[in-house]
């Protein structure tokens, strides 16, 4: 969703602030806009379009100035163009929001009773028409912008300038912002990868900080103004971990990366001598009297909690209910004291998945959150944390996130499996030594990564896919239909395969293909039966298996086949074919991959 940048200092802002917008991209946006200050005069470019658009806009003008906030929009109020972009001027204050103003429409109608012209359909707007009216009242520039985000109800990181002082102001509540921390100079953005070249020192603001930047140094303070200490942390995440080395897409190079990412996840945790996993820090509640465990999140990461029920039920045996965070609290669940909330997210900033945590903290529940990133809302907030250890995730397609997400709650299982004394020494060590070899068995699916390209390219033309799979691999093909809609644009609708004669099994005929997902497990002879269905339909079939004498193998050209392994960890070898299904299809229609049309990397509005 919206990006935003601010910076002051000696040098000049203009490539400081365009170079941090392109790093911000992949949060997903359809305008850009940049305000840059000099000697008590403000100007401002926003185009329509993406942040190359805005510099090609500012090749032929003088801009200067060694302050300046930037943004990337993603349209919320009012459609994307350029009266619409940010940064909004009114008066002599301009502003970059990030976030919704939920009481804006009552805001406005005030402020044009007494006067106010607004020249775009967004929300943000009157949030510089409010700090300048009180600035107008004769207010000092601080105090205007406390009292004007009293009045706003809703969520914002707000990036702010006056045209009369060389002062920048930052603010959030309830979407991201972070300040790098350097000596002499200022910095803000809504994230680490947007200015990790600059610095690696940050401080994650949090709600209701107010950061004011003037001569060189910075102050934290609340909103009435008391001053707050806020500690910079060190993130061990590298410019180049953010950039494409050398791969066509930043989804092609994380999806490789898969091998490396949960190695990564596993590291210092998985101790195979003492069959143990340990986590840093965690406190789990006492789970003797656990009565369920509930496990919510969005996109990609709901798969995630799908799988993570079929691993912790087949094992465990404790009833796990998972929910969409957007549906989670408006259908009023029942809590129980004893019960448990796990919240997974890449980004940890989704505001769907943050509420649903703050409904279960409202009640008392402990919740215990799976982030990628540090110093996040979710990772802050939740009672316990869990960090994946995947590395800067851009591609607004989720990939190395989802991997680790399930490398994390397998572990998570074989934990509380010895916490409970359900599971003896030897059980872990087993479920140890076949996770440590997953990274291996990961390279050697990527490794023929050209045989689903040959794939891709006899079905890149077909309108619509039906994906089936049984058992824990059903979550496994709704998360591949997924990455094949969000990317390619193409219909793509997975079914739980004992599931398609109620319905879907209607739409087969030689135009529809089918990928068929189905090991060599429990669900396997269920499975063979409904790809027989579809063959008599003449669907086209493309099978994921891990057994090269599969029944249907010799029924289709397009077989995949992976290496074997337990049934609580196949969806980690069968999400990257069926990824990169996904991936080579898009990047044959020539789809803009890493960043999808409508679509934003951190959602953090609901
Ligand atoms: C799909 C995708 C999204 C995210 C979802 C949740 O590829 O990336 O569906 O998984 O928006 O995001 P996080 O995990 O950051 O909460």
């Amino acid at each position: 969703m919206c990006g935003i940048v601010g910076y002051m200092g000696k040098k000049e802002a203009f490539n400081i602030l365009i170079d941090a917008l392109k790093r911000l991209e992949y949060r997903g946006y359809d305008s850009a806009g940049i305000a840059l200050w000099h000697d008590r005069a403000i100007e401002i470019l926003r185009r329509k379009g993406k942040v190359d658009d805005l510099r090609v806009a500012a090749s032929g003008k003088q801009l200067k100035g060694t302050m300046g906030l930037a943004h990337t929009r993603w349209a919320t109020h009012g459609i994307p163009s350029e009266r619409n972009a940010h940064p909004h001027k009114a008066g002599e204050v301009v502003v970059v929001h990030n976030g919704i103003i939920e009481n804006y429409m009552e805001i406005k109608e005030k402020l044009k009773k007494r006067g106010h012209r607004f020249t775009s359909d967004t929300d943000t707007e009157v949030i510089p028409h409010l700090i300048n009216s009180y600035i107008e009242e004769g207010m000092d520039f601080v105090d205007a912008v406390r009292l004007t985000i009293t009045e706003l109800e809703g969520s914002y990181a707000l990036g702010i300038m006056r045209q009369h002082e060389r002062t920048l102001i930052a603010a959030k509540k309830e979407s991201p912002l972070i300040v790098g921390v350097i000596d002499g100079e200022a910095v803000f953005a809504s994230d680490a990868p947007a200015i990790i070249d600059l610095t690696n020192r940050f401080i994650f603001l949090e709600d209701n900080d107010i950061v004011v930047f003037k001569d060189g140094g910075f102050n934290v303070i609340d909103i009435k103004g008391n001053k707050l200490e806020r500690h910079p942390q060190v993130v061990n995440w590298t410019g180049a971990m953010a950039q494409k080395g050398g791969y066509k897409h930043f989804m092609l190079k994380e999806i490789f990366e898969q091998p490396r990412a949960v190695a990564d996840t596993l590291m210092g945790r998985v101790k195979e001598e003492k069959a143990q996993i340990e986590f840093d820090d965690l406190k789990l509640p006492d789970l003797k009297d656990i009565r369920k465990i509930w496990m919510i999140a969005c996109g990609t990461s709901y798969h995630a909690c799908l799988i993570g029920k079929y691993i912790f039920e087949s094992t465990l045996r404790i009833p796990v209910e998972t929910d969409i965070a957007s549906e989670f609290r408006y259908r009023e669940p029942i809590f129980d004291k004893r019960d448990m909330i796990i919240l997974i997210s890449q980004s940890g900033e989704t505001a769907d998945t943050i509420a649903a945590m703050k409904e279960g903290k409202n009640h008392g529940i402990y919740t215990l959150s799976i982030c990628n990133v540090l110093g996040s809302t979710l990772a802050r907030e939740s009672d316990g944390v869990i960090f994946t250890h995947a590395g800067p995730e851009i591609g607004v397609a989720s990939t190395k996130a989802f991997t680790t997400q399930i490398s994390v709650l397998f572990m998570l299982m074989a934990h509380m499996g010895r916490l409970l004394g359900v599971m003896d020494k030897d059980t872990v060590r087993g479920l140890i030594y076949e996770l440590k070899r997953i990274p291996h068995k990961m390279q050697s699916i990527l490794d023929q990564a050209s045989l689903i390209e040959e794939m891709a390219r006899r079905f890149m033309t077909y309108k619509n896919f039906l994906y089936i799979g049984r058992g824990i691999n059903y979550p496994s093909i709704m998360e591949g239909a997924l990455k094949l809609k969000e990317i390619s644009y193409i219909h793509a609708e997975a079914y739980a395969a004992g599931e398609m004669k109620h319905g879907p099994i209607a739409l087969i005929d030689e135009s529809f293909p089918v990928v068929a997902l189905s090991p060599h497990d429990r669900t396997y002879q269920k499975t063979c039966s409904n790809i027989e269905e579809v063959l008599a339909r003449r669907g086209k079939l493309l099978l994921f298996t891990d057994m090269p004498e599969h029944d249907m193998a010799n029924r289709t050209d397009s077989v995949f086949i992976m290496p074997t392994t337990i049934y609580e960890l196949q969806p980690l070898l069968s999400a990257i074919p069926l990824q990169l299904l996904a991936y080579y299809i898009a990047n044959l229609l020539g789809t803009d991959v890493d960043q999808p049309r409508n679509l934003a990397k951190s959602v953090t509005v609901e």
